[in-house]
């Protein structure tokens, strides 16, 4: 299915024959790229940059490369190709056919889900958008680039579905979208995780290898959903989103690949001298993104979502591999609970506990990325091994909120939790010496001392090539 690019929208979705809708989303294009040119990468608005554009919905070949300005990306509205005869798969509504309007009793929860999804794609831009002025080179500046307009594409995702199937609630909704702001005080993102700051390119990375992945499982679940055009939606939307966990897996992988050099080239595992991140920096940072990455999958046990299933708006992760009944009004789920001092493993009903099932797919998920980062540590001769935490360690939703548990999952009073924080987290010395290193480096090939080059360019390119041109000079001028 070709996206049609003639329009001022480009979309695979006919919008030139729905006029009321195309107007709509005309209307809100113009405060979008207000929006992305206020709130966008800072300073970086009128450079060249070698982006990738969705050309076609296929799996194989949908997207094309070349220099562009990123206000000039086309943004538009992108869904998977349809399933012929698609079924829902779960809930009281399994074997009956998926819904192309929205069933009215489901209206506001629906709703809710889509803006709650749609509310963090801008926030994450709004977090990253300093982060072009540290780049540790043209490389990784063009992948946060990349992410940045993917992340604009998930908004008019989400915005799409708002205006084609909501009417004025839903076009109230686009509007907010665009009003709200990552860590105000007053108008704040919807989540947690997205008002937290990302002053640093290892929060960056930490961020997209955590946090992005917490969109891949929230996307997976909604492309299950009855709701037809929110599940094709959702099924484009995991292709652009392989490539944000991509960048934050191997941006991770390359530091920890530089940091074992340094540490073999001068024999010590202090190498902030060198220009290196200590392994053991690089482990606190990951507690602290994991932990506030579990908590975007909301509290472990919710009535919300045993009827966002039950009722067919959001299935579970890869819902039609699992042998089961699709119902689950019978069965249970092994879920943990801190009870009396102690965290004990607790049969609750299955339908109540898919939070925690959906984070139980996630954590597995991030293990096997720990797993690759360990081999190349193991790889390299040296004796340390990064961990993920205990899924109870700095959690604020849920049954683990209030209660104070260390990374290897024991439960101790707040004061020896205190006592310790500092060797689980980054201290503000740390996040200051992290903020040292971050010194832009912009000549084609050359790369930070605290990041190893990846293996191979963008688009079998070659590593040095200048993947953003015309920087704007002003941005380096460090006197
Ligand atoms: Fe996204
Ligand atoms: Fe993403």
């Amino acid at each position: 299915m070709s996206i049609n690019y003639d329009e001022r929208i480009p979309n695979n979705v006919g919008l030139s024959a729905d006029r009321r809708l195309q107007r709509a989303l005309e209307n809100w294009q113009p405060k979008f790229l207000e929006w992305w040119n206020q709130m966008g990468p800072s300073g970086f608005q009128t450079a060249d940059v070698y982006l990738r554009t969705a050309t076609s919905v296929d799996a194989k070949g949908w997207a094309t490369f070349d220099y562009l300005k990123m206000p000039d990306y086309r943004w538009g509205i992108f869904l998977a190709e349809p399933v012929a005869d698609r079924k829902i798969e779960f809930g009281e509504h399994r074997g009956e056919p998926v819904w192309h309007e929205v069933p009215g009793e489901h209206r506001g929860v629906l709703r809710r889900l889509i803006v709650t999804q749609g509310d963090t794609e801008p926030a994450s831009v709004e977090q990253q958008r300093h982060l072009g002025r540290t780049c540790p080179s043209l490389y990784d500046l063009r992948n946060l680039f990349q992410v940045n307009v993917e992340e604009g594409r998930h908004l008019w995702a989400m915005v799409y579905l708002l205006h084609a199937y909501f009417g004025r609630d839903g076009r109230e909704e686009a509007e907010a979208l665009l009003e709200r702001r990552s860590g105000s005080a007053d108008n704040p993102r919807i989540l947690g995780a997205f008002n937290e700051r990302t002053p640093d390119w290892l929060s960056f990375f930490m961020f997209t290898h955590f946090t992005d992945r917490d969109g891949k499982f929230q996307l997976a679940s909604l492309a299950e959903s009855g709701f037809d055009p929110l599940s094709r939606t959702c099924r484009f939307m995991l292709t652009e989103e392989a490539h944000h966990l991509f960048v934050g897996e191997t941006g991770i992988g390359r530091i920890i690949a530089r940091s074992c050099q340094l540490m073999k080239e001068h024999a010590t595992d202090r190498i902030g001298d060198y220009g290196g991140i200590d392994l053991a920096i690089i482990q606190k940072y990951l507690n602290f993104h994991f932990s506030v990455s579990l908590d975007l999958f909301g509290s472990e046990l919710s009535t919300n979502a045993a009827s966002y299933f039950s009722t067919g708006l959001k299935g579970r992760f890869k819902e039609s591999d699992r042998n089961d009944d699709h119902r689950l009004t019978e069965s249970t789920y092994r879920v943990l609970r801190p009870r009396a001092g102690a965290i004990i493993e607790s049969e609750e009903p299955a339908l109540t506990a898919l939070n925690e099932s959906l984070r139980d797919a996630y954590i597995a998920d991030c293990s096997r990325a720990l797993v690759r980062w360990n081999k190349s540590i193991e790889d390299s001769g040296i004796d340390f091994r990064l961990t993920l935490p205990h899924r109870g360690f700095r959690r604020a939703i849920g049954e683990f909120n209030g209660v104070y548990v260390t990374p290897e999952g024991l439960r101790v009073s707040e004061s020896e939790w205190r006592a310790c924080e500092e060797q689980w987290l980054p201290t503000h010395a740390e996040r200051e010496f992290i903020g040292s290193l971050m010194t832009p480096v912009v000549e084609p090939g050359k790369f930070a001392t605290w990041i190893a080059p990846p293996p191979r360019g963008i688009n079998h390119q070659p590593i040095k090539m200048d993947y953003v041109r015309h920087l704007p000079t002003a941005q380096y001028d460090r006197s």
